[in-house]
């Protein structure tokens, strides 16, 4: 396996050195690249993210990314904007992957959180990130400033029946959340491809809820999801919101995927940098190792990604009370391997 690695910014660094160690521990001989892109990069030579890098990167079999963005060192955007989000684009990363499960011995802030296991297929490439619009009269009372979303047929169609696979191999329900109560076009768009691509998978009952729903149920009653498939910012956010209610964002991982082969998949925690405790190795990187699994099953590596998931597993169930720096926590899951 060749593995790009960019660690990137913050506690991107510090869980991704935990990840590398896992992936390092079930599968010994992978060729490791390390990129440097990131906050530091960007200070020092004013790149985001060039042809070069975007040509080197596709060199590999997958990558495996911490976190970028610094807000104490560059503005916020910049990095986002510039070298995270073309990363996504370059690669066509159309199936932004993200699954949430309650781990057995997982604390969820829920109450009563039943059984969560759910999958968001969230759209990778278009919607609100394209950088469709502008501002005008900046800073003055007559400021406009607009982002337009963009949905392709094309693009809304490949993530759809992307969702639909992953509903069938699973427990056959697909969840539509949307918000065409008031967003007619890009809604209309996304509930007739979910309608029409649904007569190829008779089998898979479909659902429908309103974004803003969406979030009570997420908190009421999560078993009633299998598959959520929505759109790039929505899917952003649910899955903030779906980390929480699992244990913490410390644990949800995720996978950007080109569902087509044609370039390496990127594989990432789906928190950020966290500067409000980046350098201290306070980080979960459990989040990081779980995406390594994504990362290990997305290359074939079945029974290595089993290994790691089930090492994780014991790990949670097993954990005591007491505070675990970041590598006392990858060293306790390679023990548990
Ligand atoms: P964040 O996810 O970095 O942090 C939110 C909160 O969660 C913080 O309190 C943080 O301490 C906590 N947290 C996050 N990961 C944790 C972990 N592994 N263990 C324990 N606690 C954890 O979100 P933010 O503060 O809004 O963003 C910080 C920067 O990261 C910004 O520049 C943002 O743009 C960027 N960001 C990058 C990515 C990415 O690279 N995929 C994702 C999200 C945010
Ligand atoms: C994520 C992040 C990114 C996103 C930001 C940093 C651009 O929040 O990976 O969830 O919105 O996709
Ligand atoms: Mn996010």
């Amino acid at each position: 396996m060749k593995l790009a690695v960019i660690p990137g910014d913050g506690i991107g660094t510090e869980v991704t050195a935990e990840a590398v160690k896992v992936l390092d521990a079930v599968l010994p001989g992978i060729e490791k690249t390390e990129f440097d892109f990131g906050a530091e990069r960007y200070l020092r030579t004013n790149d985001l993210l060039t042809d070069a890098d975007v040509a080197a990167l596709r060199e590999h079999d997958a990558i495996l990314l911490g976190a970028i963005g610094d807000p104490r060192k560059v503005a916020p955007g910049v990095l986002e904007r510039g070298l995270l989000l073309p990363l996504r684009f370059a690669l066509d990363h159309h199936v932004n992957l993200r699954p949430s499960r309650l781990y057995p011995g997982e604390r969820s802030p829920l109450a009563e959180p039943g059984e969560i296991d759910f999958v968001v297929v969230r759209e990778g490439t278009e919607g609100l990130y394209t950088g469709n619009g502008g501002a005008i009269r900046v800073g003055t009372p007559h400021e406009v400033a607009t982002e337009t979303s963009m949905n392709t047929r094309f693009g809304v169609e490949r993530v759809v029946r992307d969702a639909f696979e992953r509903a069938a191999a699973r427990r056959n329900k697909l969840t539509l959340v949307h918000k065409t109560n008031v967003l007619v076009n890009g809604g209309g768009l996304w509930q007739r491809t979910v309608t029409e691509v649904s007569r190829d998978y008779p089998g898979v009952e479909v659902d429908y809820c309103h974004i803003d729903a969406a979030m009570i149920y997420l908190v009421d009653n999560p078993s009633r999801f299998d598959v959520i498939v929505t759109d790039n910012l929505f899917g952003d956010i649910i899955t903030d919101l779906a980390g929480a209610v699992t244990g913490g964002i410390g644990t949800a991982a995720s996978g950007n995927i080109d569902a087509s082969g044609t370039n390496p998949s990127m594989f990432e925690p789906v928190h950020g940098s966290a500067p409000d405790i980046a350098g201290q190795q306070l980080a979960d990187p459990t989040a990081a190792i779980l995406s390594a699994v994504l990362l290990l099953r997305h290359l074939g590596h079945e029974a290595e990604a089993v290994r790691v998931e089930d090492a994780v597993e014991s790990f949670l169930s097993n954990r005591g009370e007491d505070e675990m720096s970041t590598p006392e926590i990858g060293d306790a899951i390679v023990a548990a391997l």
